[in-house]
């Protein structure tokens, strides 16, 4: 039996990851600021995995504060965390010095300082039951210094990124390194609430639910990283990280 709690569960890829590892057989632990999508994902999946525990909390995870109270809580509740999807994030950005900092700092907030929070909670729980599985939503941003209103954006997702690759290099070779676990996604194009103005642009856009089988299966797998789904983006993450910038500046 896992058990497993995913940040921003309440839209998008943490809502089908939500359902999907409730389909195979995970009990969850939801957390996101919109309680009453929480509510109805939760009354979605006990009416198709009625066996299934599904514990609720609002979080916001920029509150450094309130999201270890919360992942304790939670820990406290369901008896264990065996996993944490550090998944919650926000796509606000503008190119840098155009007068829109406060967009830019608040997707900086959210996306690293929040996914700082979450790890340490998250690490604090697994180095006190000896176990766990960090798995740190990362993406395919990540790969390269990236324009305009992904800039931002991208720099915090190699932030997060390499929190979740810095703690794996601690824990390589030691005791608790045989039974604590980091995996790094990073997700191309899925469908979801945060990119719904793009998926008219790009033709590699993947519905959520194949997305996020992807993004499960590489969990399940406990691979260390995975691009999701692994094509195009495996490939592509190779041309992204390597190509001059003329090449890649056509290719966003
Ligand atoms: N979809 C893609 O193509 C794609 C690609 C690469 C990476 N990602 C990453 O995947 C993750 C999920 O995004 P998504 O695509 O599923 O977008 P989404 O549908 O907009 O979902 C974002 C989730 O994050 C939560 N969230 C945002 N700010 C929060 C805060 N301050 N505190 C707590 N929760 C917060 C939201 O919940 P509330 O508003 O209810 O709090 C929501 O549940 C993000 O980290 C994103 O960067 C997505």
């Amino acid at each position: 039996m896992t058990t497993t709690l995913i940040t921003g569960a309440s839209s998008g890829l943490g809502a089908e990851m939500a359902r999907q590892l409730a389909a195979r057989g995970e009990d969850l632990a939801l957390c996101a600021r919109r309680t009453d999508r929480l509510e109805e994902l939760r009354t979605e999946i006990l009416a198709a995995h009625p066996e299934r525990r599904v514990a609720l909390r609002t979080l916001d995870v920029t509150d450094p504060d309130q999201v270890p109270v919360v992942f304790e809580e939670l820990r406290a509740e369901l008896g264990g965390l065996d996993r944490v999807v550090v998944n919650a994030g926000l796509g606000k950005g503008a190119a840098l010095g155009t007068g829109q900092a406060a967009a830019n700092r608040e997707t900086a907030t959210t996306n690293f300082l929040g996914a700082l929070a979450q790890t340490e909670a998250a690490v604090e729980v697994f180095r006190a039951q000896r176990s766990g599985h960090l798995v740190m939503v990362s993406s395919m941003s990540a790969m390269r210094g990236m324009p305009k209103s992904m800039t931002t954006y991208a720099a915090t997702k190699i932030g997060a990124a390499f929190l979740a690759e810095g703690l794996r290099t601690e824990l390589h070779g030691t005791e608790l390194g045989r039974t604590v676990d980091v995996t790094v996604l990073y997700p191309g194009y899925i469908a979801s609430e945060m990119n719904e103005q793009v998926a008219q642009q790009t033709p590699l856009m993947v519905s959520t639910e194949k997305g996020v089988r992807s993004m499960v299966a590489a969990i399940e797998k406990r691979a260390d990283s995975a691009c999701v789904p692994a094509l195009p983006w495996a490939p592509l993450s190779v041309v992204m990280k390597h190509a001059p910038l003329g090449v890649l500046k056509r290719l966003l």
